[in-house]
């Protein structure tokens, strides 16, 4: 792909070649820890080698002309006006938030012309939001010449999500994204920001990412529902508890005894969601540094079911494919990945069952739910970085 990157550009853009820089942007799937990264809890996310490439090149009258390979629609954005946000500007929001960011850190923007494409599907609850939105930072920072910190970055893009696309999403998607490793996952701390990267140890199992093709948008969809309960939780049980500063910080036998104080049924549920799922990211990291992948598997399991019926984002194709896989040979951990809502599961599935694991999977899939879904077999691949290798 990046060879002919700088064709494809030179057709949209016709000019000087040798100033057309690329960049890459990763996806991520998210291994156990969902829905913990905005309460200040753990979580266990990696990067993956599908992503968003950016091929840009500066100008120097303020103005972004943004295409993409994936939408017709393009977008041009003079930086000496205001950047708003514009529904109609669909896709382009998220680089334009970028730009609207950069501004407020009293970073110079020269303008530039931009050619993005990405092979991660849209909606699936595998961050091509927070691909797409690192790829920028990344892109636009390094092209003035400002060599921001990767976590004032992953920061940067948080904040974009949060005051310009009106997702009160975490940290846990910009960080992986941008502090992803090759054939590792990040252990993440959400509340101090310190991580680990650990050795996916996985011989004889494949990672894999089933779509329900469900589409679902954020915006829309329950998740800033979800997060303001977790608030209303939090306040209650600071009353009882000090040194409670997030859900994350609450063991779970302080959470037993809490629960008497916790009268509205549904904000228990998202409480005991948070509480059981940050410990359980605890354990299964302990588990797979012991390479214990079985247990690892256990622990996926149970979150799924916790995000079932706790947390109530999972859905109808979720829990079909959660159910079916659950019976395939050689399918030893399964579960939701990501916001949830629709979007996919990731399954570890032994090397020999990948085919028929989908065969089956597909099969009973439609069945129950009349959707087609898609496989991704993983692989995990290294953070937001530019490619210099280009060939021009
Ligand atoms: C989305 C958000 C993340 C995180 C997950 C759920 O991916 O962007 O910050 O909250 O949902 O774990």
């Amino acid at each position: 792909m990046e060879n002919q990157w700088v064709k494809r550009f030179q057709e949209y853009f016709p000019g000087n070649n040798d100033r057309v820089r690329l960049f890459f942007a990763p996806g991520r799937v998210n291994l156990i820890g969902e829905h913990t990264d905005y309460n200040g809890g753990f979580v266990f996310p990696a990067a993956l080698t599908i992503g968003t490439y950016m091929a840009i090149r500066q100008r120097n009258d303020g103005v972004y002309r943004l295409k993409s390979e994936n939408f017709p629609l393009e977008v041009s954005i003079d930086t000496k006006q205001p950047i708003v946000y514009d529904k109609a500007d669909d896709w382009a929001n998220y680089p334009k938030g970028i730009l609207q960011q950069l501004q407020k850190l009293g970073i110079q923007l020269s303008g530039a012309d931009v050619l993005y494409a990405g092979n991660i599907p849209n909606g699936a609850g595998l961050s091509s939001s927070a691909s797409i939105g690192m790829a920028s930072a990344l892109g636009f920072s390094v092209l003035e010449k400002e060599e921001l910190p990767m976590l004032e970055l992953a920061k940067l893009c948080q904040r974009m999500e949060n005051q310009f696309i009106g997702v009160n999403s975490g940290i846990m998607d910009q960080f992986a994204v941008g502090f992803g490793k090759k054939d590792h996952a990040v252990f993440l701390d959400c509340q101090s920001y310190e991580f680990e990267l650990i050795p996916l140890e996985i011989e004889g199992y494949k990672l894999v990412i089933t779509n329900t093709n469900k589409r679902r948008g954020l915006a829309d969809s329950k998740y800033n529902e979800r997060r303001a309960q977790c608030e209303q939780g939090l306040e209650i049980i600071q009353r009882h508890i000090e040194d409670v500063n997030a859900l994350g910080d609450l063991r779970p036998l302080q959470f037993k005894k809490m629960e008497a104080h916790l009268a509205d049924e549904t904000i228990k549920k998202r409480v005991r969601h948070v509480v059981t799922e940050d410990d359980r990211v605890q354990k299964a990291v302990a588990a797979l540094e012991n390479r214990d992948l079985l247990a690892f598997g256990l622990y996926m399991k149970e979150s799924h079911l916790s995000l079932r019926d706790d947390y109530e984002v999972t859905g109808l194709e979720l829990d079909a494919l959660f159910d079916i896989q659950g019976q395939q040979p050689g399918c030893i951990g399964t579960r939701m990945t990501g916001a949830g809502f629709g979007g996919c599961t990731i399954s570890i599935v032994e090397d020999g069952q990948v085919e028929a694991f989908k065969q089956n999977v597909a099969a009973n899939y439609k069945q129950q739910t009349g959707l087609s879904p898609d496989f991704y077999v993983c692989e995990i691949g290294d953070g937001v970085k530019e490619i210099k290798e280009v060939k021009r």
